[in-house]
């Protein structure tokens, strides 16, 4: 069975992604840390963030454990290059056939980002999009990075705003919902509420099939 999960930055897909991929034992793929990976060499490399075809070059020699989940590239710094990179066609090209190939496994697997329903996989069994209020998904990254203040929660909360205005207003594979796509506001949810009410869905269109 292959799965869709896009959704806005922090609103919870990731940790609906891995943990549904666990109950139903498939494999998972976070393409976010992808773009991530990709952003935080370059920034290593000291290159040009706004030189495209650099970017696809580094796009294509990543590695397997240059995407490898670690503290650095969750920096809200990091998010940020990463989606201004990933705005350029010639990077989500590069890209792709890996995203396909990981998915393309005997038995499915589950992947999440922004364009996994609409372009990698438009033909998954089963679509999510994850969104929460900005408020709330602002709450829980600042919590994630220590921090409680309101002044720090708003700043947070700017970052986000601003990151899914860019993923949503960039011509080639913007972030939306898939029009078959389940919709799911984790605002007022716990993360085994979020869950349940995935799987009811899988359950539901496993048993039509
Ligand atoms: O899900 P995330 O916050 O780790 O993603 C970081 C950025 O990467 C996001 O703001 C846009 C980009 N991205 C993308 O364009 N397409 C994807 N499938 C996943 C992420």
């Amino acid at each position: 069975m292959k799965i869709a999960i896009d959704g806005t930055a922090a609103s919870g897909k990731g940790t609906l992604a891995r943990r549904l991929a666990a109950e139903l034992g498939l494999p998972y793929l976070d393409t976010g840390l992808i773009y991530r990976s990709l952003a935080f060499r370059l920034i290593e490399d000291g290159g040009d963030l706004s030189d495209e075809a650099a970017a696809a070059g580094a796009a294509r020699a990543l590695s397997a454990e240059d995407c490898s989940d670690r503290p650095a590239l969750r920096t809200e710094a990091v998010g940020r290059a990463a989606s201004s990179v990933s705005a350029f066609p010639q990077v989500r090209e590069a890209l792709l056939a890996f995203q396909r190939d990981f998915a393309a496994r005997p038995g499915g697997a589950v992947l999440d980002g922004r364009d996994i329903g609409t372009v990698v996989l438009p033909d998954a069994d089963v679509k999510f999009f994850v969104t929460a209020s900005l408020r709330e998904r602002a709450r829980r990254r600042a919590g994630d990075l220590g921090l409680s203040g309101d002044k720090d929660i708003a700043a947070v909360g700017e970052e986000l705003r601003a990151r899914d205005e860019r993923d949503m207003a960039r011509t080639h594979a913007p972030m939306k919902a898939a029009d078959d796509a389940y919709v799911i506001d984790t605002t007022r949810l716990s993360p085994a509420e979020v869950l349940r009410t995935a799987c009811e869905i899988v359950d539901g269109v496993s048993g039509a099939n």
